[in-house]
Order: structure tokens, then sequence, then C-alpha cells
């Protein structure tokens, strides 16, 4: 990372869209920046973070991920890069992301996975919380960080920069649905400054992929296959899996894109839930694959493995030489999905 004194930052900050422009400006005490990959999120978070900083002198804001090991890369490294300039430092503290300007005004970059440091955000409070990121998160993690905006003397702010999701998230219902707050909304083609070759990669994106990340849609991924996928019923929150119950594995074989899920049983409900997703990406042989099987299933009894279509006999029998036994399926869908 470009280090403190190393930087040379031109901080006339000229928005590139309306919704960079209104985000910024916005005194709303909720604000949500949805959009598309590179519509400008982070810069407009972290310069609406530094307006913050500056207009108020010896504000406190907290600047977020979901994770506190991504941060230092992604937003704590554009807002040394692309939004701060140096002259505005007074003092930065690299073990603890903490920057403090010369007008006593103190940022500090974190992560939401850290309680101790959250508890520890200071007794008289923070004035703003910014959260880049935010489809990472959840909605303990918002109200958690709403909790502690009570630093007096300033206005208090809550906002934050996401890519959409689903619409069962809880973005999408605080803000769209129930307007808690207001929204402002961009698509990579609202970015001027993205070069020409990028928005080109961005235009073969197909289906929701399309809708989410380059369009900047809160669209779910139902209907894609299987109609009966509802998010709103199917999405819930993550939680540990007992140990104790069954694990049914489903197998899609392949030498490019193999993938594989995990469901677990609960016996009790008859519920299943799906825990894992195998989808390595690189080309690897059968041995490593159900090494990587056996990882994600340690310490569970896998019941019933499933896979492939009809004709595959091949392929099943090498997961079970390697011992990860998989039988044929009483119905496939041979035909290739669309
Ligand atoms: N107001 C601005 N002035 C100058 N350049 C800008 C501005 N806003 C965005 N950019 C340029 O566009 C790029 C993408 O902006 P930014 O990283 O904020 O987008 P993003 O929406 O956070 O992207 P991602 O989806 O990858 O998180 C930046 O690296 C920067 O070069
Ligand atoms: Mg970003």
């Amino acid at each position: 990372m470009v280090t403190a004194t190393e930087r040379k930052v031109n901080l006339s900050f000229e928005a590139k869209n309306k919704a960079q422009d209104g985000f910024v400006a916005s005194t709303a005490s909720r604000v949500l920046f949805s959009g598309a990959f590179g519509a400008g999120k982070t810069i407009a978070l972290l310069t609406k973070a530094l307006r913050l900083s500056q207009e108020y002198p010896k504000n406190f804001g907290y600047i977020c991920r979901k994770v506190r090991a991504t941060i230092e890369l992604s937003t704590l490294k554009t807002f040394f890069d692309l939004v701060c300039p140096r002259e505005l430092i007074a003092h930065y503290n690299k073990d603890k992301f903490f920057v403090t300007l010369i007008n006593g005004s103190q940022l500090l970059f974190g992560g939401l996975d850290d309680p101790l440091k959250l508890g520890s955000l200071g007794a008289g409070g923070i004035g703003f919380a910014a959260i880049d990121e935010a489809i990472e998160t959840n909605e303990d993690d918002w109200r958690m960080l709403e909790g502690r905006l009570r630093l007096p003397g300033v206005p208090h702010q809550i906002f934050a920069a996401t890519n959409p999701g689903p619409p069962s998230h809880y973005l999408y219902v605080m803000f769209f649905k129930n307007e808690l707050g207001e929204v402002y909304q961009a698509s990579s083609f609202d970015n001027p400054a993205l070069p020409d070759d990028y928005l080109e990669r961005l235009n073969e994106f197909e289906g929701v992929y399309k809708d989410r990340y380059v369009l900047g849609l809160w669209k779910g991924l139902e209907g894609l296959v299987y109609s009966s996928f509802n998010d709103d019923v199917c999405l819930i929150p993550r939680f540990e899996i007992d140990k104790s119950w069954p694990v049914y594995t489903a197998h899609d074989f392949g030498s490019v894109n193999p993938a594989a899920l995990f469901y677990a049983g609960n016996p009790g409900t008859g519920d299943f839930y799906a825990f894992a997703e195998y989808l390595p990406g690189i080309e690897m042989g059968h041995h490593d694959h159900v090494e990587s099987f056996k990882t994600i299933c340690e310490g569970r009894t896998v019941l019933k493995r499933v896979g492939g279509n009809h004709q595959e006999t091949g392929e099943r029998a090498a997961y079970t030489s390697e011992g990860w036994p998989i039988t044929e399926p009483k119905h496939s869908l041979d035909k290739a999905l669309q």
C-alpha cells in the first residue's frame, strides 16, 4: 500500500454521476448507495466520510467492511490512493488502521467480525458509520453500528455502499420496502471514468449477474433453473449445523466446472439445509476433489452421495475408487440445462 508519506491526492472531488452527488450531499440519517460494479460507490462512501470529518472537527467515524482482513487492500487503499490528500492527515496508525486528521477528526477502519474492537469504539460513541460492500453484512451488524451513533456535537449518520443482492436481503427490506432511509442507485454505465474494455466485458454478463452487477438491480436467483426456489423462503441466516445430522451430497461432474452441494437433514423436523457448496473453478483430479469433499464433511456422517446423469457411470466409478461412492440418481435431466 502507498504509505502516508508517499501519497499525493488531489481532493477536488467531482461526482461522476447523480447518485454519487446525491449520496455524498445527503444529510439523511440512513443512506444507501446501491450500485453495479465500478459505479463509484467506494469513492463516494469515502468522500462522504472525509467531508463529515472535515466539516465537523473532532468527529469520529468508523469505516468498515464485514471482515476486517478485507478492508486494508480495498476500502482503505482507495482512501489513501484516491480520496484523502496527504496534507489533511496528522497521524496514521497503520496497525490499528486509525487515521487522525489535522482538525482532530478521527477515522477508524475495521471489520464487523471483531466484537471486542466494536465494543471499544469509544465511550462517547461515533459520529458516523460507513459500510463498504454492505451486502456482506446482516441486520445485526447494522443495528449494532446504529447503537453507537451518539458522539455529541456532530450529526449522526450511517451510510453504506453495496452491490445489489436478492430482494430478501435486509438492506432491500430496510431501504426499498420499508423506506427507512435514502437510496441512491447507479449502474456501471453511469461512471464515465471506467475504461471502455471494462464496460465491454461487463456487457457480456447475462441473467442475474447482469441485473445485479452491471445494471445495479436487486434481483433474486429464483427462476434461473428451478422456479420453486424462493429467496424469501429458501435463504435463511447461517447457523451451526449439528454434527450429528446426516449429510447428503449432490454432484455435477465435469473436468473444468465440477460442482457439489452438501445438505444436512434435521432428524427432528425433517428439514434439509444446504450448508456448503463446492465450485473449485480450476481443473483438478478426482483424488483432490474427494479430499476437498472429505474436508467439508469432516466429523459428519455422509449417508448418500448422488450425481451425474444416467450415462456417467465412469465418473461415478472414478469417485468411488477414490473413497467417495456416488450413486446414480433416480431422475436426471440429461438434456443440458439452459
Ligand atoms: N468522482 C470520481 N472522480 C474520479 N474518478 C472516479 C470517481 N468515482 C469513481 N471514479 C473512478 O472509478 C473507479 C471505480 O470507482 P469505485 O471504486 O468507487 O467503484 P465501486 O462502485 O466501489 O466499484 P466496485 O463495484 O468494484 O466496488 C475508481 O477506481 C476511480 O478510478
Ligand atoms: Mg467498491
